[in-house]
């Protein structure tokens, strides 16, 4: 992933929100060492905003599309109240394991639901209403998630996009997740049922209300 904005400054933001502390600095040596694609992970900067949107919509019940080694997962559990919960999906058994391990040594890591399979699948049998969604998953699915999720957050719920800017390739779309993505943009940004606001933040992230 390109940064979109100075390194420098990307790392001054990420420096003045919340602290990470040593769970989360555990799981990223841990997924540096143990998977492909260490930078899947949100990271601080985001990891703090996604925790501050849990906190300021007061939600209770999160729902999340693409847990990889858990990051953004336990910075929202740390959002939520003592009874809140999250729901977490993925198809990956080894990133799947990484996370579980890292809750565990987590006091939020009880609000935690890990659920292994197709995204899509999985949204099948999930009943809302949820207070908040975040997806992180495969790109060409982004549609297809924000269609499952949408009537199933509470009207004034919150849906979090991750990833909405790739890199900058949305201006000048040739891969076919360049393509998902820049359509996605254009669905949600006229979909009536959500009001939306694009972030700058980290590689984008699009955040919608619904009405
Ligand atoms: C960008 S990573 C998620 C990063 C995570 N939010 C974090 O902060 O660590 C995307 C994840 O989506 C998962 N994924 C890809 N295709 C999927 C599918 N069809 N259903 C469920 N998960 C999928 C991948 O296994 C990967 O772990």
């Amino acid at each position: 992933m390109e940064a979109l904005i100075a390194p420098e400054l990307e790392a001054y933001a990420a420096k003045h929100s919340i602290p990470e502390g040593p769970v989360f600095r555990d799981l990223v040596a841990v997924t540096r060492s143990e998977t492909d694609m260490p930078q899947m992970q949100v990271g601080r900067l985001e990891g703090a905003l996604l925790r501050v949107l849990v906190r300021l919509s007061g939600a209770k019940r999160v729902l999340e599309i693409g847990t990889f080694t858990g990051y953004s997962a336990l910075a929202m559990a740390e959002g939520l109240p003592e009874n809140g919960r999250l729901i977490t999906l993925d198809v990956n058994e080894k990133t799947n394991a990484i996370a579980r391990a890292a809750w565990d040594k987590s006091p939020h890591g009880n609000k935690i639901e890990a659920k292994l399979g197709p995204a899509l699948k999985s949204l099948e049998s999930l009943e809302g209403p949820f207070d908040m969604v975040f997806i992180d998953a495969d790109k060409e699915n982004y549609s297809r998630y924000w269609d499952a999720c949408v009537p199933k957050v509470r009207p004034g719920g919150l849906l979090a996009v991750d990833n909405v800017l790739w890199s900058g390739r949305v201006l000048d779309p040739k891969e076919p997740s360049d393509k998902a993505i820049v359509a996605f943009n254009a669905k949600a940004a006229s979909d009536v049922r959500v009001d939306c606001a694009m972030l700058t933040v980290r590689d984008g992230v699009l955040l919608g209300v619904k009405k």
